[in-house]
């Protein structure tokens, strides 16, 4: 070892020894006299002191020493005079007796340090040097923390970690595949896996009883913060069990890794039908750190001539506690923020419950005091409250609503981000119609797609509904929701093979088509599938979750920016055209004349 120490272990209890640290020079103070030069490592930073009039030439060394020059240092472990109380090792420091430049560094981009001055592009292009920094090393660090405690539950249960194949065939789950052409078997392509799916499952009929693996998927997919075209799953399947049981492993996965990794007691999870959560929050995905739960205001407010409320499928409101000294212009933002084209809502009405007890509203128009006090009443608004209503078609009003809740709940600072919220929402519908997801494939576009995956089971009450009324059948599907985040989903799988032709009938499939595409796997239960289902968690969001970030960036030692490209390594990238030609995807003039 070229060390004797790291740069984060030295201590009091350690003067007077003599020690050998390398690192990088973070920072060198001159003063004069004394020259100070901080050393890092992954482990910490240490201070390196060098005495003008006790040893000017080795005081000459250390002025000499650029950012980010790797060195050695031997010298003696002494306490500091000067004491910096904000780091483990700010009690001591080095009196350099030996120093050695193990290699230099030209001036980096940007300051290695937790306030950096770097921009994000450059960081990205320059990630190694971003990851040098704590407040980024420390994320990974979280990540390995999580994967170890992700592994130690699950080996605990008897999962067996098994690893699936990356280049497969293209499975229709949702997002596009990509793909990548096969030289030695032209004009075909392998597909990257969106998920291990069909491969778990077959894990089953194996026997292999529980499955997990922390794994990569890959998805063509508009992508968002919370969304990375490569990423990791931790996914897991088990055989023999209900949705009950499953619920009950997984939960007890993310306890598990509250407790140890971030020390917190997560109570027992609640359960929320899909409905529910549609219902109450306009989402799939609730934040219920937070109350503000909607209220449907039909009954109360139609017939009195406002068309608007009047002409609406749906009129509800949320009521925002101590909210009603909002001013015209908190009210005007918040108008403005419904009517933005992403939330798409035409207008706002508000009104004030005040603490004298009077109701005003930006309808009083049309509604008297009697009748505003019938909304009071309804949304249980105490004296301070303001209640926001949002009016129109009930999907799309649901959905600005639930917009405009987490919007409110951000400007109530209802939203911390050491506090969790964890659920459950369970019977999600089965299928759900395509008028033309940008996410999908044109061709799925008017057809009946899989809210979850072609795998999923319906309820066995509900399977009749199947020809008569698809978009009513609900699924033994579930996700998990931790404050607002959708961190995990799964679902019980259909094992018998008619049910799996069904539901691929129901999907527009022709017999040919499923067997072509899924063939595999339906044959595979002629041969004794046991009961079986699963989940899988996104891994990078679970850990920017834990991290208290938004983006899952932060959480990825080499991410992608948000048009899909590695700046860094400059990918994707074209090739040359003597790979094209080898993986005929171009053809040379010869075989042009040919064809
Ligand atoms: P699903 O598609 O719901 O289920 O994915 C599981 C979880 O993976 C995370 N996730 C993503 N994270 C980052 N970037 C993305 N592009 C991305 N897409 C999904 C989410 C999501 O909840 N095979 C099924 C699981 C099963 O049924 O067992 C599946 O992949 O947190």
């Amino acid at each position: 070892m070229l060390r004797s120490h790291t740069c984060g272990e030295l201590r009091l209890s350690d003067v007077s020894k003599e020690v050998v640290l390398c690192g990088w020079v973070q920072t060198s103070r001159d003063l004069g006299g004394l020259t100070f030069v901080d050393l890092r490592d992954r482990f910490g930073v240490t201070q390196l002191s060098f005495n003008m009039d006790t040893d000017p030439v080795m005081c000459e060394k250390g002025r000499q020493l650029g950012r980010e020059f790797v060195v050695q240092a031997k010298g003696e472990v002494v306490e500091r005079s000067n004491k910096n109380k904000t780091i483990p090792t700010g009690e001591i420091e080095i009196i350099v007796k030996e120093l050695t430049v193990l290699n230099k560094s030209v001036t980096p981009p940007f300051t290695i340090e937790d306030q950096t001055n770097g921009g994000d592009e450059l960081r990205m292009k320059y990630r190694y040097l971003d990851l040098r920094r704590q407040v980024v090393r420390k994320n990974l660090e979280l990540r390995h923390r999580m994967a170890i405690e992700t592994r130690n539950y699950l080996d605990k249960q008897h999962f067996l970690e098994v690893e699936t194949p990356v280049l497969i065939k293209s499975t229709p789950e949702g997002a596009r595949d990509f793909v990548v052409p096969s030289r030695m078997n032209q004009g075909q392509f392998y597909a990257l896996p969106q998920s291990p799916q069909t491969f778990k499952q077959l894990l089953m009929v194996s026997g292999f009883d529980r499955y997990y693996q922390i794994v990569k998927c890959f998805r063509d997919e508009d992508l968002r913060a919370d969304r990375q075209p490569e990423f990791t799953q931790i996914d897991c399947e088990m055989s023999f069990v209900e949705q009950e049981d499953i619920l009950n492993t997984f939960e007890g996965l993310v306890k598990h890794l509250f407790k140890t990794v971030k020390g917190v007691d997560i109570p027992e999870m609640p359960r929320m039908s899909y409905a529910d959560a549609m219902k109450y929050y306009g989402n799939d995905k609730p934040d219920t750190r937070f109350e503000m739960r909607f209220t449907e205001l039909n009954e109360v407010v139609k017939g009195v001539g406002f068309k608007v409320f009047d002409e609406a499928e749906l009129v509800v409101a949320i009521c925002a506690k101590g909210a009603a000294d909002y001013t015209r212009k908190q009210l005007d933002e918040l108008t403005d923020f419904v009517k933005r084209p992403q939330i798409g809502a035409t207008g706002l009405v508000y009104a004030r419950y005040g603490n004298d007890g009077s109701i005003k509203s930006s309808v009083d128009k049309f509604y008297n005091e009697d009748e505003l006090k019938k909304w009071v009443k309804i949304c249980n608004a105490e004296l301070g409250d303001l209640l926001l209503i949002l009016a129109g078609n009930a999907e799309k009003t649901r959905k600005a609503m639930s917009e405009l809740r987490l919007e409110m709940g951000n400007r109530l600072g209802l939203r911390d981000k050491n506090t969790f919220s964890c659920l459950w929402v369970v019977d999600f519908p089965l299928l759900e119609w395509n008028e033309g997801d940008t996410n999908l494939l044109a061709s799925l576009a008017g057809r009946w797609v899989a809210k979850h995956h072609p795998f999923t089971s319906p309820k066995p009450e509900d399977i009749a509904l199947l020809d008569s009324d698809p978009g009513a059948v609900r699924a033994n599907a579930y996700d998990m929701v931790i404050n607002g985040v959708e961190v995990g989903g799964g679902s019980i799988r259909i094992y018998n093979k008619d049910l799996q032709a069904k539901m691929f009938s129901v999907l527009g499939f022709t017999n040919e088509e499923a067997q072509k595409q899924f063939g595999f796997l339906m044959n595979a239960f002629e041969f004794g599938a046991p009961p079986h289902g699963g989940i899988a968690f996104g891994f990078d969001r679970l850990c920017s979750l834990f991290g208290g970030a938004d983006s899952i960036r932060d959480f990825i030692a080499f991410p992608k920016n948000n048009a899909g490209r590695d700046m860094m390594i400059e990918s994707p990238s074209e090739i040359s055209e003597e790979q094209l030609h080898e993986l005929k995807l171009i053809l040379r003039q010869d075989e042009v004349k040919k064809n």
